[in-house]
């Protein structure tokens, strides 16, 4: 890994904005971009794609290892994601596949097959890299951090916006409680739990319009990495 080259990690939980955030940083960058969390849900999808036991360890470890997973940016879009040559944009999305995602998150196996596949997108001129671990494991030595929280609320309704923009069809109340699950297996699994890095700078986004998020998030660079 080189470590000359710049990563900003912009961690949270469910719903915090920092996909969105961290995808028109880096685009406003020209860094790179790391959706880690679509990694994890690229296996939960692998998985049922072949009903595997999503309770093996071993079996999801092997799946996460030759999963074949693409992902072509344009923009600050979405990135569209090829699993084994296949777009499963969509369905990687779904609640199904992040609650998968999440199982499968809390196994150490998993965790370090897909640490190498992570620190690959460190290239040249930068990384912007978003997670739940990003600033406390997978990239202990970015030159920047951001920790973002929103309220459950907050969150599972732009969730729901989300989702229903996709033209899927949720259930806010089933969204709250998804949500607050999630929150809970990840900050609770003993390894890389959801936690701000010691050094990370907390934002709040709850009711902050996001190019106000974006702004503060630039302010953390170096003036020299913002040119
Ligand atoms: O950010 P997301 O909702 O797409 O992430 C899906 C799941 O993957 C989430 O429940 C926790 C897990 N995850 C993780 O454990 N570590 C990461 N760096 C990113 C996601």
């Amino acid at each position: 890994m080189d470590e000359t080259i710049p990563v900003l990690t912009i961690d949270g939980p469910s719903g915090s904005g920092k996909g969105t955030i961290s995808r028109i940083v880096a685009s406003r960058l020209g860094w790179h971009y790391l959706d880690s969390g679509a990694l994890y849900r690229v296996v939960g999808h692998a998985a049922a794609r072949d009903a595997a036991d999503t309770s093996d360890p071993v079996a999801m470890a092997a799946l996460a290892e030759r999963t074949g997973i693409r992902f072509q940016t344009s923009g600050d879009a979405e990135p569209r994601v090829l699993v084994d040559g296949v777009d499963a944009t969509d369905a990687i999305r779904t609640e199904t596949a992040g609650a998968a995602a999440s199982v499968i998150a809390a196994m150490p196996a998993v965790r370090q097959v897909l640490l190498d596949r992570q620190r690959a997108f460190r290239r040249p001129p930068g990384l912007v890299a978003d997670g739940r671990d990003m600033g406390t494991v997978v990239f202990p030595d970015a030159s920047c951090k951001a920790f973002l929280t929103a309220s459950a609320e907050q969150r599972a309704q732009r969730r729901y916006k989300q989702l229903k923009e996709k033209g899927l069809s949720v259930s806010m109340d089933g969204l709250l409680r998804e949500i607050l699950a999630r929150d809970a297996r990840d900050a609770e699994r003993a390894v890389a739990p959801l936690k701000p890095a010691s050094d990370a700078v907390l934002i709040d986004t709850t009711d902050v319009p996001v190019e106000r998020v974006v702004e503060r998030v630039l302010a953390l660079l170096p003036e020299s990495l913002r040119l």
